[in-house]
């Protein structure tokens, strides 16, 4: 019988690879807990509309790449393919807009989206994601760029740049988008691509195709044509980035793939990924809770890909994570000896010492490999001579010195080299 292979596109993380992408995931996580943002355990799947609402009818996401089924109940759900509309809609169902604003989320966990697998596209990808729903200080928008920066940057990463924009608000962006499907519409383009730019001329913007992107050059571009509040709005966030010491690169003719962005706009990009060089992205929403049937509040926040921050620490050769399953590697020969170091294990683990045990009836020898696997920095080896003496082997696994020492004491010594 053929054996059970994984999904498609879906990559898994298991050990001793696993610790670096907790790591990861952890460290784009803490700058958001340092700034007051409240964790929000989000459903996986969702009613289909609000993602065909949130996150727009024209956009790749909602047209192609969704993981959309019935239930038994015949309602349509679909596998979250990403975390502002969900968090938006439990804003909402739960009022968390009715305390004091901003509403400060941060969330973490799989997304699904129908994409055609690659390197670093995957169609179970993972985020790492803020929300601040509520104001629209330019100051909150730094913060929330500021995090992001400060998680690639606790990790060691260097070869990243951040891009940044604005794209307007419902102010300037309709004037702006009928400048711009007047341009488009003096192009020599093909019946695809005009009719793309019918439905988001924007997004014609971000066509890669050089035979395009050569009638593009002289295209009006959106941070040229903003009202006078949405380019004092983008003045401030530059002023308040500049303070955070964040650098940026202005990208005018960065398009994101969701409908749902209004003002800042970012993507961070690192350059040693290849084609799937977004390593995070985000921006301002702030016509989404009105969409989802909310009150008129804005929002920001941002979704950093914890699989591809984790490749791009590895094309940097960052150490990043700690693969040792253990501290301490205990080896009893012999039946008494694995009574006292099966109790010994249980005080340890008490203490916060990581402990593991060579289970099995396991020669000195094959035990001692365990030892080493486990990557533990001491190993206390425990044999019958041991017991008659009452001490045991210390043995450093770094060094290979080795040092009795009395059974009573072993609790004391391990804590104190270890805490
Ligand atoms: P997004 O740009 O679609 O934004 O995704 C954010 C990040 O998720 C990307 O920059 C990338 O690192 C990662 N990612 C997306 N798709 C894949 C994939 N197929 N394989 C691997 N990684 C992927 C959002 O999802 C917005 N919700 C972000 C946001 C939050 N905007 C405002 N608030």
């Amino acid at each position: 019988m053929a054996a059970f292979t994984a999904p498609k596109g879906v990559p898994e993380y298991y050990p001793p690879d696993s610790s670096a992408f907790l790591a990861v995931r952890e460290a784009l996580a803490a700058p958001a807990r340092r700034a007051g943002y409240g964790y929000i355990e989000l459903p996986v799947f969702e009613e289909t509309g609000l993602f065909v609402r949130g996150v727009g009818e024209s956009t790749d996401v909602v047209r192609k790449e969704m993981y959309t089924f019935e239930d038994r109940g015949g309602r349509s759900l679909t596998l979250r393919p990403e975390g502002t509309a969900g968090v938006v809609r439990a804003t909402i169902e739960h009022g968390l807009d009715r305390g004091q604003l901003p509403v400060k989320l941060w969330y973490a966990g799989p997304f699904f989206r129908a994409e055609r697998p690659q390197h670093g596209r995957y169609r179970q990808l993972q985020q790492v994601g803020v929300e601040a729903i509520g104001l629209d200080d330019p100051a909150l928008d730094a913060e929330v760029v500021a995090l992001a920066d400060e998680g690639y940057r606790s990790l060691g990463l260097s070869s990243y740049r951040l891009l940044l924009t604005s794209l307007g608000d419902a102010q300037c962006r309709p004037a702006y988008r009928e400048l711009l499907v007047e341009f488009l519409r003096r192009l020599d383009l093909d019946e695809d691509t005009r009719a793309r730019a019918q439905v988001n001329p924007l997004r014609v913007l971000d066509d890669k195709r050089p035979e395009l992107q050569a009638q593009l050059g002289a295209a009006p571009l959106v941070v040229d044509h903003l009202c006078p509040s949405c380019k004092e709005h983008y003045d401030d966030v530059r002023r308040h980035l500049s303070a955070l010491g964040v650098q940026w690169e202005e990208a005018p003719r960065l398009v994101r793939g969701l409908d749902y962005y209004t003002r800042t706009t970012f993507e961070f990009v690192h350059d040693g990924l290849g084609a799937q060089s977004g390593i995070g992205g985000g921006g301002r929403y702030d016509g989404l809770m009105g969409l989802l049937g909310g009150q008129p509040l804005s929002g920001i926040g941002f979704g950093l890909g914890t699989d591809r921050t984790l490749l791009a620490c590895q094309a940097e050769e960052l150490t990043v994570g700690d693969s040792a399953r253990c501290d301490v590697y205990l080896v009893p020969l012999g039946a008494t000896a694995k009574d006292r170091l099966v109790a010994l294990s249980g005080e340890l683990r008490r203490a916060g010492v990581r402990v593991d045990v060579a289970y099995g009836e396991r020669a000195m020898k094959g035990a001692m490999k365990g030892a080493d696997r486990s990557g533990a920095t001491y190993a206390i080896v425990l044999g019958d001579r041991d017991l008659d003496a009452g001490e045991a082997q210390l043995k450093d696994l770094r060094s290979h010195e080795q040092t009795a020492v009395p059974l009573d004491d072993l609790l004391s010594t391990l804590k104190g080299k270890l805490l």
